[in-house]
């Protein structure tokens, strides 16, 4: 059979991993996929730059419409990153009859309603598996291995580079700046890292496994966002000293209200499987009400990772090419007109149980006075401790561990302590999650 022609937009971490590994596992992978799978043409920034993958057989240009709009290409490899040109990238692709495999997950969030259907319309597959949690193959888990549960809920540590410098600082030491420096050496951040340590790229993704394990429309607007620039290693010590780690979820869950979807950084219990998940990788924790809980653990960023769940997005393609349109899985897992919306609930309508450090000066009353506050809102308190002396003004560390509350009177606690006058700087606030 003729082999399929591939062309590709992006060549640098994931791209270059990806021609790399469909070279390197070329006979494997065509006799897996049924044809060989030829890679003819690829589109760059910088014809200049040099590429961690061989192109000499690859014809190179500045222009990504080129590639999407090449009669002799087959499918196209989205792998530029952003959302503007990529969503017009993709387009052209679909508007010229060719499949699309992807990695942009900020692309799937904000722009997938619009490209599936458009995709649809025309027969066409968008795949994105590289999308969410790098090489775990989490989507296909989803939409296919457990597509005979009630998804109920799911919580997963969705990016490396967070977890990687949260890990780091724990483990070595080490400084925020310099391991947010390193995630971007090693190619694990995004263009702007923002993105990663500001949450948005784990919401990008808890926005796509959302959609797929509750069978509602793309709605990246419906998660509550928080990152880890707030965090100090003083919060890490403590917590750890408490029997927790420090992660960034993701968490998605469905309550008879509406959708309980957030992002933010959680004390997880140490003898929970996801608290020892470090470094790049990522895990993802799903609960079916058959199958009961499933863990998915693997690396979550980086060019061979996130190459094998690019190429295993190909090969399905392929091996779909003559398949009839209507016989594929769908892209949301659940048929299209069969998608819900997405009501999410406002955070403030959450409980949870949280973990508070106050910095407040050390005199006779103080503790009465926070614990006083913080009972009329009906917040209990599991721990109290408060850590060594006082410093040079008498401002000491007391850290808290509540029950489980509504977030909004937590919240409301919070901003009357801080009003008090011993009160000397804002309270850091973590969620906690017990994951039972
Ligand atoms: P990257 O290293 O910055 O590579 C982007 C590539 O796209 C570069 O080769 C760049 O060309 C090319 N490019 C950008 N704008 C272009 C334009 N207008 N025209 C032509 N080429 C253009 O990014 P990456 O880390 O590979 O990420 C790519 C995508 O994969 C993103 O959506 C990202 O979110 C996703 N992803 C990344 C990872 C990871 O671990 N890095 C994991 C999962 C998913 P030049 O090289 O010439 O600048
Ligand atoms: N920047 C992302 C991360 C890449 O660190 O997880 C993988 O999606």
């Amino acid at each position: 059979m003729k082999p399929v022609n591939v062309g590709v937009v992006g060549l640098g971490t994931v791209g270059a991993g990806t021609v790399d590994v469909l070279s390197r596992n070329a006979p494997e992978i065509a006799r897996r996929a049924g044809r060989d799978i030829t890679v003819t043409r690829a589109a760059v920034r910088d014809l200049r730059r040099s590429r961690d993958c061989n192109t000499a057989a690859i014809s190179l240009t500045e222009d990504p419409f080129a590639v999407a709009s090449d009669p002799q290409i087959d499918v196209v490899l989205e792998l530029m990153g952003g959302e503007e040109v990529a969503y017009e990238v993709v387009a052209t692709a679909l508007q010229h009859g060719k499949h699309v495999v992807t990695a942009n997950k900020a692309l799937i969030a904000t722009r997938g309603n619009e490209l599936f259907a458009q995709a649809s319309e025309a027969g066409l597959v968008i795949a994105f598996e590289a999308a969410v949690a790098g090489g775990i193959p989490v989507i296909k888990v989803l939409r296919e291995g457990l597509a005979g549960n009630r998804i109920n809920g799911l919580a997963g540590i969705l990016n490396g580079t967070c977890n990687f410098i949260l890990s780091e600082i724990r483990e070595q030491g080490l400084e925020y700046d310099a391991m947010l420096s390193e995630a971007q050496r090693l190619g694990y951040a995004e263009a702007d890292p923002y993105f990663d340590v500001g949450g948005i790229d784990a919401a990008h993704k808890l926005t796509i496994l959302a959609s797929i394990a509750f069978g509602t429309h793309l709605n990246f607007n419906s998660v509550h966002i928080e990152g880890i620039e707030h965090l100090r290693q003083q919060d890490i010590i403590y917590t750890d000293e408490l029997g927790y780690r420090i992660k960034h979820l993701g968490i998605a869950r469905k309550e008879e209200r509406g959708l309980d979807l957030r992002v933010h950084p959680c004390l997880v219990p140490k003898d929970q499987l996801l608290a020892n998940v470090s470094g790049v990788m990522n895990a993802v924790l799903i609960h079916g009400d058959a199958v009961g809980d499933t863990l998915h653990y693997g690396a979550g960023a980086g060019a061979q990772p996130t190459a094998s769940a690019v190429v295993a997005d190909l090969v399905d393609v392929v091996r779909t090419l003559t398949a009839d349109p209507g016989n594929r899985v769908p892209h949301l897992a659940f048929q299209p007109d069969e998608l819900a919306e997405a009501h999410s609930l406002p955070i403030t309508e959450i409980e949870c149980a949280h973990y508070l450090r106050l910095s407040v000066r050390d005199e006779p009353g103080v503790l009465a006075e926070v614990t006083r506050i913080l009972g009329q809102r009906r917040v209990s308190i599991r721990v109290i401790s408060q850590k060594g002396f006082g410093d040079e003004d008498g401002v000491v560390p007391v850290v808290i561990v509540t029950h489980r509350a509504r977030e909004a009177a937590v919240a409301e606690a919070v901003t009357e302590i801080e009003k008090l006058d011993v009160s000397s700087a804002p309270i850091v606030r973590i969620r906690l999650e017990a994951l039972d």
